[in-house]
């Protein structure tokens, strides 16, 4: 078990940069080998999610050179195997091999995909899109195996527009003849990051970042060289961390496009914040303001902020109601803060928190890795000492964030 240890009441100061996307990567690294050729992805966050993929490619016979500045991917040599082992369990989005395995090999057979607990998180609407594409599947004790005699163009609604199945079908629909089409697609910036990448190695993607997705299948992709857009949620992160703790926290190698919602909400809190260009500059306020938010796909507000601006609100004027509508369990960091001395009710999958409450440093455990984030968050105001156990979660999605915390002055460190 890994612990993150903080001591906090520290006022932040200095530039943070920001990786590429966590999870835009977990799906370019799967796709890569799409083109059986030689891919470089740079400015690759370095995740232990990452980590696991490249690993999981190995076993396709697949060579990863993992440098500096990019990491190198060649998939000359793939050669089909199942995927049953535990690393697949170990993330989410190990199950973007579905889409890509069947799209080179018509089958594939891999665990259901494992990451972070947040109630249920069902793959019915990848495996009905699969279907949909003429496979047939069959899920024994915990392994999925699906597989066609040959993919079949198809128009595909999705009922929920989820990112996962968006970028599985579209994986699946790389190589079938004809058009495949994606109704109610979901649009976040990652998916536009994705079809990029798919259409620069050769396939034909229209419509990326639009509810309606078009592939029009090619018979090959040649390899090529893609530079991971800017991480949202990391971004997301470090401007609530500024928001609580900053005298002036700089981020750079930011979109502030892509976080809109966020803006929009630290402004009404009365955060202090200036954009100018790919960084944006955020000090904390003298009293942060309550707000009341609704979690929504993009360009709504991100599920994966809710945790951390929950452990912000903590700190606000008054009450605040934050309200998950993506999954509906996603509040197992509440009963750490409130072990720390934060006013939370949960209601109706919402968060009601009353502020400012004083928080005091004590051990606490991450659930999940948006949890750890708002226990980082937490323990950064809290005066005294806190220790997050099983900060494994952490990791799993946040680069290098003792370094990057430690070079605006904070004071936390890992065992
Ligand atoms: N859903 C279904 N059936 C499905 C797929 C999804 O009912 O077959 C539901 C989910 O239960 C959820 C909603 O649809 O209620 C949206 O899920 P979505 O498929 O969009 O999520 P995901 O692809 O599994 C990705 C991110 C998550 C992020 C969500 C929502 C990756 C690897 N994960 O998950 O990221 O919360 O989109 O934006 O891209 C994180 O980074 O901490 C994280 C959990």
């Amino acid at each position: 078990m890994r612990k993150i240890i903080i001591n906090g009441g520290v006022n932040l100061e200095g530039i943070v940069n920001i990786s590429g996307s966590k999870n835009s990567v977990v799906a370019l690294i799967p796709a890569a080998i799409l083109c059986r050729d030689i891919v470089r992805i740079y400015n690759c966050p370095h995740i232990s999610d990452v980590i696991v993929l490249c690993e999981i490619l190995k076993d396709l016979n697949v060579s990863v050179k993992c440098e500096e500045e990019f990491i190198e991917i060649d998939s000359s040599n793939i050669e089909y195997t199942s995927l049953v082992s535990e690393k697949m369990s170990e993330l989410r989005a190990s199950y973007y091999f579905m889409g890509v395995l069947l799209a080179l090999f018509n089958q594939v057979q891999i665990n259901l995909p494992g990451g972070c607990y947040l109630g249920p998180r069902p793959i019915d609407l990848h495996l009905k899109g699969f279907k949909t594409l003429n496979c047939d599947y069959t899920i024994d004790e915990g392994i999925l195996h699906i597989k066609t005699n040959k993919l079949i163009g198809n128009q595909i609604f999705l009922d929920i527009a989820s990112v996962g199945a968006t970028i599985n079908i579209m994986f699946a629909s790389i190589f079938i003849e004809g058009v495949t089409v994606i109704e109610n697609a979901a649009k976040e910036p990652e998916i536009v990051d994705i079809a990029n990448f798919l259409n620069k190695m050769g396939a034909n993607i229209k419509g990326a970042g639009t509810s309606k997705i078009k592939i029009t299948g090619v018979k090959t992709l040649k390899g090529c060289s893609h530079f991971v857009i800017p991480d949202r949620i990391e971004t997301g992160t470090y401007m609530l961390f500024g928001s609580a703790v900053a005298k002036e926290m700089i981020i750079n190698n930011m979109n502030p496009n892509h976080l809109q919602a966020l803006i929009a909400k630290l402004i009404e809190s009365g955060v202090n914040l200036k954009i100018d260009n790919n960084r944006i500059i955020i000090s904390k306020p003298e009293q942060i303001l309550p707000i009341n938010i609704k979690t929504a796909v993009y360009p709504g507000f991100p599920t994966d902020l809710q945790q951390i601006i929950t452990a912000l609100m903590t700190q606000a004027h008054g009450t605040s109601i934050i309200s998950e509508k993506i999954y509906a369990s996603r509040f197992k960091n509440c009963d750490e803060l409130i072990k720390m001395g934060a006013n939370i009710r949960i209601e109706n999958a919402s968060a009601i928190i009353i502020g400012p409450a004083k928080l005091s440093g004590v051990e606490v455990a991450a659930s999940d890795l948006r949890g750890g984030a708002s226990l980082v968050l937490a323990g950064l105001i809290a005066e005294n000492k806190t220790t997050i156990n099983y900060s494994e979660h952490i990791f799993r999605g946040y680069g290098d964030i003792i370094n990057k915390l430690q070079g605006v002055g904070a004071r936390i460190s890992v065992k």
